[in-house]
């Protein structure tokens, strides 16, 4: 995979993200990291710009909303479909400075450093230069990302922590990013730092639509892009992705990813 490529670049990225981002969730994750009215909220790796929508309405008239995103194609999406007075939409790499945004009093960061292995630290690092001091970041990833499933063949078991294992090497994805949410804040004097561990993709029982379209688009995307070599399977990726399907809409398999959020504020001193 080439560099800056999004591993999960897609002509149907945009909807998967539509349809996965629950308003209700976004709504309490934001409110338990403390987004005010009259905040000026950036939204990092806004995709859609669904969150940002969310993150606008939360932060009310007298706010602001900024959805940050490297994708032209979901950011032509957002602006028609969400931009207005007090939400706005840039593209930009995040690998590049974003400090002419200007600053902000409250940054969102959801499923966006797991695409980011080596340079995580660096970038909450670079976000934490346009917070204003006393400002709140929000940290949130996956931890075991794709990895807890209960019913797996040994040659499924063996061949999805092995593709994990090449993400993790060749297109810098991090399965498990949540769990170090706390240390980043931590290691740059954040105060009032506050962790929420929680059940996300619990899945047992029939399967529903969104999940079948997310899960089947994450694997299906996924691997495909990495260049992962499929010696379990005689029939290549087609067969994986068949054993997969069949396994995963079966009511009996179990399926559960904890989902880690981390919030902190800003020290007063730092620049
Ligand atoms: C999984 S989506 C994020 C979803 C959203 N943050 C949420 O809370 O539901 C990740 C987004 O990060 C964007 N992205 C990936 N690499 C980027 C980069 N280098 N700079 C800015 N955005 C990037 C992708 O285009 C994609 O829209």
């Amino acid at each position: 995979m080439p560099d800056n490529e999004y591993l999960m670049e897609h002509e149907e990225e945009t909807t998967r993200l539509m349809l996965k981002t629950d308003e209700r969730t976004v709504m309490q994750q934001a409110t338990w990291a403390g987004i005010k009215p009259g905040m000026r909220v950036a939204d990092i790796g806004c995709g859609a710009g669904v969150t940002t929508s969310y993150l606008h309405k939360m932060a009310g008239s007298e706010g602001e909303a900024v959805g940050v995103d490297i994708s032209k194609e979901r950011l032509d999406y957002a602006k028609k479909h969400f931009g207005g007075p007090g939400i706005k939409f840039a593209q930009r790499n995040i690998a590049d400075s974003i400090d002419d945004l200007g600053m902000f009093d409250f940054i969102w960061v959801r499923f966006f450093l797991e695409y980011f292995r080596l340079k995580s630290f660096d970038i909450v690092k670079n976000l934490s230069r346009i917070l204003k001091p006393g400002g709140i970041i929000c940290l949130i990833d996956l931890d075991y990302n794709c990895l807890n499933h209960f019913g797996l063949s040994d040659r499924l078991k063996k061949t999805i922590s092995g593709i994990m294992n090449y993400l993790e090497e060749h297109a810098d994805f991090d399965p498990y990013a949540g769990i170090k949410l706390y240390s980043f804040l931590y290691d740059l004097d954040y105060r009032e730092i506050e962790v929420n561990l929680a059940p996300h993709h619990l899945i047992y029982g029939e399967l529903n639509q969104i999940d079948e379209f997310n899960w089947v688009k994450k694997v299906e995307i996924a691997v495909k892009n990495s260049g992962y070599k499929f010696d379990e399977y005689e029939g290549d990726y087609e067969e994986f992705t068949k054993e997969f399907k069949s396994f995963f809409s079966d009511p009996r398999r179990f399926t559960y990813t904890p989902i880690i959020s981390c919030r902190g504020i800003k020290p007063s001193g730092e620049s």
